[in-house]
């Protein structure tokens, strides 16, 4: 772990995400981000920022809609990628925690969708703060989010086949609670106009393969201390802990849980 020139750790800003794979394998993240898009309700000629925009679909998807949106994320992959596929449309590299200074015009509103929940946990005051100055007075904030409970069963597994080979592995992730954080967005100067925590079970991509290949793009970092062989019989067992549960008709169902959220800059 580094830290930036703005002091923010660096961990997992860019956790070298393959944009084929998040494309090719894992649609189903912008898929349902559609649903997000339709919340945020976007407004002809808004000025609109795409928080963790990663291969830019959705960027694109509220550009279509008339805004002028604007992609950010920490990934220089997600980044090269969403510019080659929307050329037209402006796409920035920066940290979500520490950016600023990258615009001089301000939002009339920010939009995430899957991507706040990679930010560590005690970093989220400084990215609430930084979508805080982003925006204008009474500008909005929507967002979703891995929510507490999401994808726990999973954690819960790989934590336990690591656990009995003698790895005691951390989550990557942050998943808070309506109660948790409401109050840390209203600390950060929002006003909280609705927020919601809903069961979303989410099939996964390619089948018999789908959750070795989820463990494989969302959940590196719990396996990064094991070596090969062991990863291989961590993945076997885990899949055999699932299985009678989550595998249904030929496909694996994540026990996806998520966080919605509208959020209003005050104005002061
Ligand atoms: C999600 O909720 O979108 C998510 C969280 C962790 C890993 C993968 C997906």
């Amino acid at each position: 772990m580094g830290t930036d020139s703005n002091g923010n750790r660096e961990e997992r800003a860019d956790r070298g995400w393959s944009a084929d794979a998040y494309d090719d394998d894992h649609s189903f993240v912008y898929e349902y981000g559609e649903g997000v898009v339709d919340l945020l309700d976007p407004a002809e000629g808004e000025r609109i920022l795409d928080i963790g925009c990663g291969t830019g679909h959705l960027t694109e998807a509220i550009a279509e809609r008339g805004a002028d949106a604007v992609g950010l994320d920490a990934s220089a992959e997600m980044i090269e990628r969403a510019r080659e596929s929307y050329p037209d449309r402006r796409f920035v590299r920066a940290d979500a925690r520490s950016f600023a200074s990258e615009f001089d015009e301000p939002f009339d509103a920010a939009f995430s969708n899957a991507a706040l929940h990679w930010i560590p946990e005690p970093d989220h005051d400084a990215t609430l703060s930084s979508v805080h100055d982003a925006l204008r007075p009474g500008g909005r904030f929507v967002a979703e989010l891995g929510g507490a409970g999401n994808v726990e069963p999973f954690a819960d597994a790989i934590r336990s086949a690591c656990a009995e080979r003698g790895y005691d592995v951390e989550s990557p992730w942050y998943f808070p609670s309506v109660g948790e954080y409401a109050p840390r967005l209203e600390s950060a100067g929002f006003e909280v106009r609705y927020a919601t925590l809903f069961d979303r079970p989410t099939a996964l991509d390619d089948g018999e393969a789908g959750l070795r290949n989820w463990i494989g793009m969302f959940a590196t970092e719990f396996l990064e201390p094991v070596s090969e062989t062991e990863r291989d019989e961590i993945l076997d067992e885990v899949e055999g802990m699932l299985r009678g549960r989550y595998f249904r008709d030929g496909e694996w169902v994540a026990p996806y849980r998520r966080l919605r959220f509208v959020a209003v800059r005050e104005r002061r």
